[in-house]
């Protein structure tokens, strides 16, 4: 399929039971990768605040970096859909500030979509961004940027009454209008247990095998950020390394005058 992938077709994958692929991408030239590599989806995430910018949280992320960011990946993906991640304080505090701040997203920067984390306490934005014409993922379980309410980086919906809260906040974000849900850091039993209940995709990263669908940060994948590594984490190449290696060649070939040679002189 050449065509740009939409909503209705990671719908269809569902119903087809065919997996969605996302990955995360934060400019130009990783968003051309994950885009010739045929992934459905790029999400610009505010995880770039960690991976890119080199913080401990996604929490100093500011709307105007994440329209950058989503701008240059928007300019990269020909056929992958766009889902720009909405930064901590650009909701939560009203509707109106929502839905200001997710139209920013499609007007200026060219996503599709848009994706917040939170269960019951975000409904009404979600209602309310999908009434203004703008698709909402919706994003539960480990979410990064209540890191201080859960006590850290862990895994959610151990107990019964976590999970029960998980599974009615999946139905509510459901009606609410959310096209997919981002399931993290949560048993695979009960991931495979509410993506069995929902008639909306969901997206698992660390959600176990049975989502509809899977993303990674790309960095990850592309073995590029080793501060620290998730149990959920697969990496799929060592470009941190193969990169210092090049470099060396480079500085030491300089150094030694090896570097530039006359092909590379006029
Ligand atoms: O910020 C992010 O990258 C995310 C993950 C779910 C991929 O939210």
């Amino acid at each position: 399929m050449d065509e740009r992938v939409t909503i209705q077709h990671l719908l269809k994958k569902k119903q087809a039971r065919q997996k969605i692929t996302m990955i995360t991408a934060y400019d130009y030239p990783f968003a051309q990768i994950a885009d010739e590599a045929g992934i459905d989806a790029i999400y610009v995430g505010d995880s770039l605040g960690i991976v890119v910018q080199g913080r401990d949280t996604t929490l100093p992320v500011t709307m105007d970096e994440m329209i950058y960011h989503t701008g240059m990946v928007s300019r990269a993906a020909k056929r992958a859909m766009v889902i720009g991640d909405m930064p901590y304080m650009s909701y939560q505090v009203s509707t109106g500030e929502a839905v200001r701040n997710g139209g920013r997203f499609l007007k200026e920067a060219g996503a599709h979509a848009v994706k917040l984390e939170g269960g019951s306490e975000v409904v009404r934005t979600v209602e309310a961004l999908t009434k203004a014409g703008i698709p909402v993922m919706a994003h539960i379980g480990l979410t990064p940027q209540s890191i201080y309410s859960m006590g850290g980086y862990k895994v959610q919906g151990r107990t019964e009454e976590a999970a029960r809260k998980l599974i009615d906040d999946a139905g509510l974000l459901e009606s609410a209008g959310a096209f997919a849900i981002t399931l993290e850091g949560i048993p695979a039993a009960l991931a495979c247990r509410i993506t069995g209940m929902l008639a909306i995709p969901t997206i698992g990263i660390g959600g176990g095998p049975d989502c509809d669908g899977q993303v990674l940060v790309i960095h990850d994948v592309l073995g590029m950020f080793d501060r620290f590594v998730p149990k959920f984490v697969k990496k799929y190449a060592n470009l941190k390394s193969d990169a210092v290696a090049a470099v060396i060649r480079y500085r030491e070939e300089v150094e030694n005058g090896i570097f530039p040679g006359s092909e590379h002189s006029f």
